[in-house]
């Protein structure tokens, strides 16, 4: 455990507005795709209405390659995205738990399959299932300090994750 902690890490930055949040989307979408495992990667996102989850999803997945409308999951709870064709093919799942009020419906709309098979799972309110989700190997928070500034604050909950942090390349790192 003490080796744990010793290498716990959080990673901290403002953007300075959404140009700045989709920048990070952008590249975060381009390391996702050259991390191991990257591809199947579990993004939590926290932070209060509005604040700009559901819009740093957008900017991710177009800058992964997601044509056409994006629509918001707010009440299919998850929206299923495919990037390219065949072999190559990234499924990338957007899900917002803020209306999942059934634990039943966990079992009953499949999300036990969805998290147990390849693809990028990206959630909001996943404080709404907790104790359902496995570990994210990011936590990413989000606060806002006003209009268009965002306090944001990444912590890693798995092995892989601590290893993406680590080599994450622009922000401040320090212990938790
Ligand atoms: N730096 C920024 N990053 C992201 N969004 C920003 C930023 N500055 C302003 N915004 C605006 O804040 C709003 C964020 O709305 P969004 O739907 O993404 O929030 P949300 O966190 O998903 O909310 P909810 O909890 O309801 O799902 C958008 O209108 C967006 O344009
Ligand atoms: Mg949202």
């Amino acid at each position: 455990m003490a080796q744990a902690a010793d290498q716990a890490l959080v990673w901290t930055t403002i953007w300075a507005d959404e140009s700045a949040t989709q920048a990070f989307a952008t590249q975060l979408a381009k390391a996702l795709q050259s991390w191991p495992g990257g591809r199947d990667a579990r993004l939590e996102l926290r932070g209060n209405l509005g604040v700009g989850k559901t819009t740093l999803v957008r900017h991710l997945l177009r800058a992964a390659g997601v044509q056409g409308r994006i629509k918001s999951p707010t009440y299919a709870v998850v929206e299923p995205h495919q990037v390219g064709q065949g072999d190559g093919a990234w499924p990338i799942w957007h899900f917002d738990f803020y209306r999942f009020n059934d634990p039943q419906e966990w079992e009953d709309a499949g999300f036990r399959d969805i998290f147990a098979g390849p693809g990028l799972k990206l959630m909001e309110w996943p404080d709404k299932v907790d104790g359902q989700l496995p570990p994210p190997d990011w936590v990413i928070g989000l606060q806002a300090l006003d209009e268009a500034r965002r306090q944001v604050r990444i912590e890693a909950g798995t092995a892989q994750g601590l290893a993406w942090l680590a080599t994450w390349p622009t922000g401040s790192r320090h212990a938790p």
